[in-house]
């Protein structure tokens, strides 16, 4: 059977709202940190859902044995902030899940080529095979950097099957690349988007999420 991108958009009035306050241009640069955070928040909680490993064990209350289930810590969870703008979805995201490691990539386009370029890598040399590995990229525009931070995770052993993509705004040429190199893949969003203008921004889009959240 082929597999398909699937592409998860979250139907809730939290995800709604704090994109609202992203795409307004008048939103001050606080307030819109705050917004992805909130994002990279509720995103997280939607796509850990049927994902995260469980254990089911037993405790004991203060009245009786009963069963329990847990996250199971012998899995290892990896987050992974394409840097700048990832890491703002990073706070909403380490809060959900304490336990995770935080492997940073920096990517920077070139803004005439639109091309990434690495100019940080803190991946491990090769991750344990059943890690659950979550990349954070607000914008999924023409999906140069995506698909590079794929490459550099799938490369280090993580199938793309356990992989899940958080974004807050997608457009149509990064979900067919991806949907072509790495059908197996999940994406979390909280908006697809029409398309991009000839500067490589999403349209309405947000503007530039790392200069937005971060006043520079
Ligand atoms: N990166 C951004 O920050 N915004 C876009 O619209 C596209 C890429």
């Amino acid at each position: 059977m082929s597999m398909q991108l699937r592409v998860y958009v979250p139907d809730h009035p939290l995800v709604k709202h704090w994109l609202g306050v992203a795409r307004d241009v008048n939103t001050p640069s606080v307030l819109f940190k705050t917004a992805i955070v909130e994002l990279g928040r509720w995103l997280t909680y939607e796509a850990i859902r049927h994902w995260l490993p469980t254990l089911d064990t037993t405790v004991q209350t203060p009245l009786a044995e009963c069963p329990a289930t847990l996250i199971n810590p012998q899995i290892p969870i990896a987050v992974i902030p394409i840097l700048r703008a990832g890491l703002a979805l990073l706070d909403g995201a380490q809060t959900l899940l304490p336990l995770s490691s935080i492997y940073h990539l920096g990517l920077a386009r070139n803004e005439e080529t639109l091309q990434p370029s690495c100019y940080l890598n803190r991946l491990p040399e090769q991750f344990t095979p059943e890690t659950r590995v979550i990349i954070l990229e607000p914008m999924l525009a023409t999906g140069g950097s995506i698909l590079t931070a794929m490459d550099e995770v799938t490369k280090r052993g993580v199938d793309p099957a356990l992989m899940r993509v958080i974004s807050v705004v997608a457009a149509p040429p990064a979900l067919q690349k991806l949907g072509q190199h790495y059908p197996s893949l999940t994406i979390y969003t909280a908006i697809i988007d029409e398309g991009l203008n000839h500067k490589g921004y999403i349209v309405p889009g947000l503007g530039d999420a790392g200069d937005r959240a971060f006043g520079t």
